[in-house]
């Protein structure tokens, strides 16, 4: 009705897709995630986060032999952005779980274990079905959704709130970037009570604190995420290549070009290059490969020299003022995105993907916020 083609004009505001205003108001949807729990102390508490909802379960949590996260889709990827930085901060064992593949192999799910299930809808068939079983397996199961009175929100035994704001495009965005941050927030509260990463846990709350900053700064690569996806529009497929902390970034930035552009995208693990895929390059390929700095930086400086080796057509993503560190033969597209603490860098270097999988949407004629086939919220098996 009129009506509802109104409400919905209101609800965009200057925005012609709910996805394009999705990807644009993340630095708002960061801050309200951190509003309130990032505590700067005196100078002898240091800097700290506070999680209502998971305080009370901390101690059980650090007691724990395992953390599994539990999810689908971008939900799963969020954690696996995660990972690292919760290792580090926790020093318990971090494993990860397709949904539907641990209900599938019905895998070991332990008392001592803390099963943390991720969703932005906290409705997803596949993820409730995985915290039954887990609730029947004795877990503690901690819930991390953006809905407010979900059956995931309501069947764990404790959570945080995402608190994004509602996502409406199915291709989820804001949601992703909140939920790492959130993770973030959860590897702080675990690790709070050790000494000897006190500086580390401190660097990465001043980095969360700027993060909304930062990510401002790269949405500003939108015209020129709307230029590369001009120039990528009649291709049958794109390679992403990632590893460390922006493994889980190749395996988004796939999802939401495949998803949305309905353009064949996958997403890879740079370390396993030679197993495989390396025999997928040839001068016509668009493969994008992501080089910002951290540890691994001169590891995917060698990925970069083997893939031009084989005359592959590069898109290298790095940090700001790197660009002669990460060009070869001088022919490669470089796209620099601003630094921050390496365990945030994913969501930094997720946006440009998000931007170049709504522009090659709208170049393509595809539907960007109803993709064919696809349902926001996957209530059925
Ligand atoms: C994301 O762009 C997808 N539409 C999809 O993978 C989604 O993340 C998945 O279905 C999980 O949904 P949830 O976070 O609501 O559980």
């Amino acid at each position: 009705s009129i009506l509802e083609m109104e409400v919905e004009q209101i609800n965009k505001g200057k925005y012609e897709h709910y996805m394009q205003k999705e990807i644009h108001e993340q630095p708002e949807s960061l801050r309200t995630t951190m509003r309130g729990r990032l505590i700067r102390g005196g100078s002898s508490k240091g800097k700290t986060v506070l999680l209502g909802g998971l305080k009370d379960h901390l101690k059980t949590i650090r007691r724990s032999r395992r953390i599994v996260f539990i999810g689908c889709g971008t939900s799963y990827n969020a954690a696996l952005a995660s990972r690292p930085i919760v290792e580090e901060l926790s020093g318990i064992p971090v494993t990860l779980e397709i949904a539907s593949d641990l209900v599938d192999r019905q895998g070991p799910i332990y008392r001592e274990d803390t099963a943390i299930f991720v969703s932005q809808s906290g409705e997803t068939a596949d993820t409730l079905l995985a915290l039954d079983y887990a609730l029947e397996n004795g877990a503690l199961c901690v819930g991390i959704t953006n809905t407010v009175g979900s059956a995931i929100a309501r069947n764990t035994h404790c959570g945080v709130h995402i608190n994004a704001g509602c996502e409406i495009g199915v291709a989820s965005t804001k949601a992703y970037t909140s939920q790492i941050v959130v993770m973030a927030m959860v590897a702080l509260a675990i690790g709070a009570d050790t000494i000897s990463n006190q500086g580390r846990r401190e660097a990465i709350v001043d980095g969360l604190i700027d993060l909304p900053n930062k990510v401002k700064e790269v949405l500003k690569l939108d015209e020129e995420m709307n230029d590369l996806a001009k120039q990528l529009i009649s291709e049958q497929s794109l390679l992403v290549f990632g590893r460390g902390y922006n493994y889980a970034t190749a395996l988004e930035g796939a999802l939401k070009v495949k998803e949305v552009s309905l353009m064949h995208s996958e997403g890879i693990l740079a370390g396993e290059m030679k197993h495989g895929p390396l025999a997928l390059v040839d001068e016509n390929l668009p493969i994008f490969v992501i080089a910002t700095r951290d540890a691994c930086f001169s590891k995917q400086q060698s990925v970069i020299q083997q893939l031009h080796a084989r005359k592959g057509r590069l898109i290298v993503m790095c940090t700001e003022g790197d660009v002669a560190s990460v060009s070869v033969g001088g022919s490669c597209r470089v796209v620099e995105v601003p630094r921050v603490e390496d365990c945030l860098q994913p969501v930094i270097n997720i946006v440009p993907l998000q931007l170049l999988a709504y522009h090659l949407t709208v170049l393509r004629g595809y539907n960007v916020d109803q993709p064919r086939n696809l349902a926001k919220s996957v209530t059925t098996q």
